[in-house]
């Protein structure tokens, strides 16, 4: 069984990479720094609290955990944010995967699983999305994981390093028991925004244009349940230690719904009436991201088994109204 360093594992993904982890016999080392992350959802291994531009935090880190292999999620990821401060998502997801890198090389530890995104993409005119579609990201959050992608290609040719990086579609769901689940610090994603509307915390759902050029006029996206994700870096992680190559692979579920369907399944598994009102499009929404999820069949081994849209639902309308909510 190994040791990891997951990086940004006090957050909604990697919380649950460390859940998962722990379960199947591993030990997680947590590397936060609280930005974004919470210090309730560190309960399955040690913490080490850093950031990834301090260098000399991750040098420790690797010297007193000896880790086999790294998890790397802490990042910048919001879309808008990184359009009006690039420059924040070009120090810390570049610069500090840079140092990641650096330190993984000078500690002699060669593999890493990465969280990247189907921002990558773009905006493609495909109704699946393999992992050969041209990579042209629109906005800079997509620009700097791409870079890092590039980076980590680079860094690995010259010194054995191997990795496994995975472009997920929407994450979304939470922990089966509720123990974890997603909440961020301004939210903005659409499942809990919706659920916060059943219960009355927020008086409606705003939903992002209706005029995007797909079925019913609203976005369309490909949601995964967290817990699916995590069991895909657990394949990773065992390539890896298994002496498996390098792999890109996306993660979706082939299937997508619509912003409006995602508010009427939210109705249907709440029973709660979820007000819902038309606003402008958000910058930067590609109209519909539907994963092609075969490679990662073919490569891992891997597809999703708990990713139905109303489970996701319903297990984040547990967490949502449970006592870790809003710690
Ligand atoms: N949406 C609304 N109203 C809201 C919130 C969201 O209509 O109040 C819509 C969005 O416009 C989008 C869809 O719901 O069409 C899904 O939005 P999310 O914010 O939940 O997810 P995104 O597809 O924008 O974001 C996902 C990841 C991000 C990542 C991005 C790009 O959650 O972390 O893909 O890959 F940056």
């Amino acid at each position: 069984m190994a040791t990891v360093l997951v990086t940004g594992g006090a957050g909604y993904i990697g919380a649950h990479a460390c859940r998962a982890l722990a379960a199947a016999g591993h030990l997680p080392v947590c590397f936060d720094d609280f930005r974004t992350g919470w210090r309730d959802a560190v309960r399955f291994g040690p913490l080490v609290e850093g950031g990834l531009l301090d260098r000399a935090a991750l040098d420790a880190a690797f010297a007193t955990h000896r880790p086999e292999a790294v998890m790397h999620f802490a990042a910048l990821s919001l879309v808008a944010e990184s359009v009006a401060h690039p420059e924040r998502y070009w120090r810390n997801n570049v610069g500090g995967t840079l140092n990641l890198l650096e330190a993984m090389r000078d500690a002699g530890v060669r593999r890493l699983v990465f969280s990247s995104t189907a921002a990558v993409y773009g905006e493609p005119d495909l109704a699946l999305i393999p992992e050969h579609a041209p990579q042209r990201p629109t906005n800079p959050y997509g620009a700097t994981k791409l870079a890092v992608e590039r980076m980590i290609g680079d860094v690995g040719a010259a010194h054995g390093l191997r990795a496994v990086v995975f472009r997920y579609f929407n994450v979304a769901g939470a922990a089966a028991d509720a123990e974890i689940g997603e909440q961020h610090r301004p939210e903005t994603h659409l499942i809990p925004l919706v659920l916060d509307a059943a219960l009355g915390r927020r008086e409606a759902i705003t939903m992002n244009g209706d005029d995007y050029p797909t079925p019913d006029g609203a976005c369309v996206r490909d949601y995964l349940h967290v817990e699916d994700l995590a069991d895909a870096h657990l394949l990773g992680l065992e390539r890896l230690l298994s002496g498996g190559e390098s792999l890109t692979v996306n993660l979706g579920v082939g299937r997508g719904y619509s912003v409006r369907e995602v508010i009427e399944r939210a109705r249907a598994v709440t029973g709660r009436p979820i007000h819902a009102r038309l606003g402008p499009r958000r910058a930067g929404d590609p109209a519909r991201l539907v994963c092609d999820p075969s490679q990662a069949l073919t490569d891992l081994g891997w597809r999703a088994t708990r990713s139905n849209l109303d489970q996701m639902i319903a297990d984040a309308w547990v967490w949502a109204q449970g006592p870790g909510y809003e710690s």
